[in-house]
């Protein structure tokens, strides 16, 4: 035992030398949580604990006002790697399974543009994007090699893997190492045995085996801080309390990997970014662009620039900068490297050192399409600090439930209650979550639960336009398939070929 201990340290030394040493390499670490929300200390949660994810808080710049492009998985997690909104890079829908939906191959990643500027690039725990060629990485521990729950949960599996990257990738080269959790994403799809955020798993009881490293905390369901969207339930309370339990066990995890880059000896080198993909899998979050569904907690830790650690910006902010901010803080141009595509996010960096003074033209962008393969339901959204317009596609369907979400006790609660004509303490009813008007536009200042609809009212009539030409404006630079959708057909080959044009169906 001594031995090894020594041994340990002796690599250690070493490794803190030539790795952090004097050339100065810069590295990133990039760590995302899987459905995660604002359940934590520095977001004002006063129950739930999160002490290794509110100490990295205090060492960032932390984000009040970001946003993902799109609420789905592996959509979400394509536009992280890529820049491109998920209706650009292909990636219409979940990867995984019968969904399979995949990246155009000539796409250009970010594990793929940074090993060509010989960067070391690592991925663990959920990957759920492809295909491998364009999502390629030179270390890879994903769902791929491994169960996602080792991979993704098993905080002292990751923590290991963790280390045998910064080991064994990182001598010669700066690295970027992304870091994918599996928690706190819903279990009672897959592995009910688990409990309904896998809660159970590795917690030592029988047959749920251990995670070393792992302290689980459990709540009491009545004493949650339940967000506006989720009804008042003690079935939605307790499935409340198990999400939290789940994220004790993230939380565990950022600690741990957090220490990993210290102990390497990197911890004055390296940019950490946290964030999620999506909104939280319940009513009104994941799979919609109401900020339920598209808001994100984000820190970005820069040991370069510690002017504005524990500060909080409130700048507009997508998903879409990450690559962005990444390929700056490497120094790389990224017109030269994503060409012929223009990348419509920015980098972030400028922020860590101070807050836009006018934020009149800040807006975000979000682009929907798919999340099983059978939840054709497309939306684009523009939001700016005030306004948010939605334009859902086809607003003549009912809004889609995925499997995950519709197993749920939430979402089965308010089910049960809404057959049985009993009060369901939700903020909606079913019907008006299923049906929607093509149009939405909310006064997020006087409306932030996005309830009362101002499309159409003539007072807005000047908004809305705006907004809409906004919206029209980034479809087309993103190259959206759905740009003339639902009432008209796009036409760009053959005769349309220079001059694409909208050309319509009169279905109104
Ligand atoms: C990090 O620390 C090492 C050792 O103290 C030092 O040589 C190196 O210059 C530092 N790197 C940065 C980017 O500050
Ligand atoms: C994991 O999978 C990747 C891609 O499928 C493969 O290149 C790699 O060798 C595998 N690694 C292990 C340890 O099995
Ligand atoms: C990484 O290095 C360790 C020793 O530090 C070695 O045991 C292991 O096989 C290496 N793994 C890979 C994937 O190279
Ligand atoms: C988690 O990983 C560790 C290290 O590989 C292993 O010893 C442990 O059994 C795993 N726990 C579970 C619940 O699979
Ligand atoms: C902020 O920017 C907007 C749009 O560019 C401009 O119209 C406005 O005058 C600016 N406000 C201030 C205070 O500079
Ligand atoms: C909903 O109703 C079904 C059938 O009556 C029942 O089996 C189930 O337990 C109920 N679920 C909840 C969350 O109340
Ligand atoms: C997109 O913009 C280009 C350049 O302004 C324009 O030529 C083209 O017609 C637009 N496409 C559509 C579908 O409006």
């Amino acid at each position: 035992m001594k031995m090894e201990a020594a041994g340990l340290v002796f690599v250690l030394l070493i490794l803190a030398q030539s790795s952090a040493g004097s050339d100065d390499k810069l590295n990133v670490l990039l760590i995302l949580a899987d459905d995660g929300g604002f359940e934590m200390g520095t977001y004002r949660n006063r129950i739930c604990q999160t002490p290794n994810l509110d100490a990295l808080a205090h060492k960032s710049l932390i984000f009040n006002n970001a946003y993902t492009s799109v609420s789905s998985c592996s959509p979400s997690r394509s536009a992280l790697l890529t820049g491109m909104p998920s209706h650009q890079n292909g990636i219409y829908g979940l990867h995984q399974g019968v969904h399979h939906f995949n990246s155009f191959s000539d796409v250009k990643s970010l594990p793929n543009i940074l090993r060509e500027h010989g960067i070391a690039t690592g991925i663990i725990g959920k990957k759920d994007v492809g295909p491998k060629d364009t999502y390629k990485f030179d270390y890879e521990q994903t769902e791929e090699n491994h169960s996602v729950q080792q991979v993704g949960r098993n905080i002292t599996f990751m923590k290991l893997l963790t280390r045998q990257f910064l080991q064994n990738y990182t001598q010669q080269k700066p690295f970027f190492l992304y870091v994918a959790f599996h928690d706190p994403h819903r279990c009672g799809h897959t592995n009910p045995e688990y409990g309904n955020f896998c809660e159970s798993f590795g917690n030592g009881d029988e047959g749920m085996g251990l995670i070393p490293d792992w302290q689980p905390i459990y709540y009491q369901y009545d004493e949650i801080d339940l967000p506006y969207f989720i009804p008042d339930t003690i079935q939605a309370r307790k499935d409340v309390a198990e999400q939290y339990t789940t994220i004790s066990r993230l939380d565990q995890g950022v600690g741990l990997i957090l220490k990993e880059l210290k102990d390497a000896g990197f911890d004055n080198n390296t940019l950490v970014i946290y964030s999620s993909d999506n909104g939280i899998p319940f009513p009104n979050g994941r799979t919609n662009l109401y900020d339920s569904g598209i808001a994100e907690p984000m820190f970005i830790s820069s040991p370069l620039h510690r002017e504005r650690w524990n500060q909080v910006t409130y700048s507009l902010t997508s998903l879409l900068d990450v690559v962005p901010t990444i390929l700056d803080w490497f120094g790389i141009d990224d017109s030269n490297d994503v060409a012929p595509v223009e990348l419509t996010g920015k980098s972030l960096l400028p922020l860590l050192t101070k807050e836009p003074k006018n934020v009149t033209n800040e807006r975000v962008f979000a682009s929907h399409s798919l999340h099983e393969v059978t939840m054709y339901y497309p939306m684009r959204m523009v939001r700016t600090h005030r306004y948010k317009l939605i334009h859902n596609l086809n607003y003549q369907s009912a809004f889609p439930i995925d499997q995950d979400f519709y197993i749920s006790p939430t979402f089965q609660d308010i089910l049960n209650r809404t057959i049985n004509k009993e009060n369901t303490y939700w903020f909606k009813t079913l019907k008006q979550y299923y049906n929607r008007p093509e149009w939405e536009l909310y006064d997020l200042k006087h409306d932030p639960e996005e309830l009362n609809n101002l499309a159409g009212k003539p007072d807005y009539k000047k908004i809305m336009q705006d907004l809409e030409l906004q919206l029209y404006d980034w479809q087309n630079k993103t190259q959206d398939p759905w740009i003339c959708s639902p009432h008209a057909v796009l036409e760009d080959k053959g005769a349309y070929k220079n001059n694409p044009q909208c050309m319509t169906l009169d279905n109104m």
